[in-house]
């Protein structure tokens, strides 16, 4: 299998952290991307998003959701709970990680544009998304059990704000999920994909 991935892509990372945890790595060719390359990458994925995985066959998944599920259902389905509530509370987390980072690549994109350009009522609203996203998850700290798609999510999702936004300082009054963080970020996979 070919993955298509940045090592700055939060949904990239999330996805090689799941294939991490289901001992899928050495099966994985990873093909570095740019989001640039819209022209080739199109033709490969045609929604354009980083990850893309290309399974053997040629057939091409996306998003990384999509792409969680199958890794999942060829490594032993141990990161989506099959059924109940205890599923749906798993992708209510994954829902929010990738919204937190559907918030904050836009807003890193927007801090690249020359200053004049930059409209700050958006940086303001993506501000405040990313904002309550932490805070909803300090006040539900203990529904991050385990290793599942959801923690990998969040996980993946705080790891992009201290990449990209170090100066947010998200754990400033966050003293539950930093500890969280603190200790979900020991595992090999978290290690393993902090961008550089
Ligand atoms: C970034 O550089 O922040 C980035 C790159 C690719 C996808 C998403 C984010």
């Amino acid at each position: 299998m070919k993955l298509y991935q940045a090592p700055a892509s939060p949904y990239a990372r999330k996805v090689i952290m799941c294939a991490h945890e289901l001992d899928l790595l050495s099966k994985i060719e990873l093909k570095l991307t740019s989001p640039q390359s819209e022209e080739t990458y199109g033709k490969i994925n045609p929604i354009h998003r980083i990850p893309a995985l290309e399974l053997d066959d040629g057939l091409v998944l996306f998003d990384s959701r999509v792409i969680c599920e199958y890794l999942d259902s060829i490594g032993g389905n141990k990161l989506f709970p099959a059924s109940g509530l205890g599923r749906f509370r798993v992708l209510k987390l994954q829902a929010m990680g990738d919204g937190l980072c559907d918030a904050a690549v836009p807003r890193r994109q927007e801090t690249l544009r020359a200053p004049e350009r930059q409209s700050k009522e958006f940086l303001a609203s993506r501000e405040r998304m990313i904002r309550q996203i932490c805070d909803a998850w300090e006040g539900t700290v203990e529904q991050l059990q385990g290793v599942n798609i959801g923690t990998l999510a969040v996980a993946a999702a705080l790891g992009y704000l201290d990449f990209r936004f170090p100066g947010d300082e998200w754990r400033k009054g966050r003293p539950k999920l930093a500890k969280w963080h603190e200790e979900f970020a020991k595992r090999p996979a978290y290690q393993a994909t902090i961008p550089a």
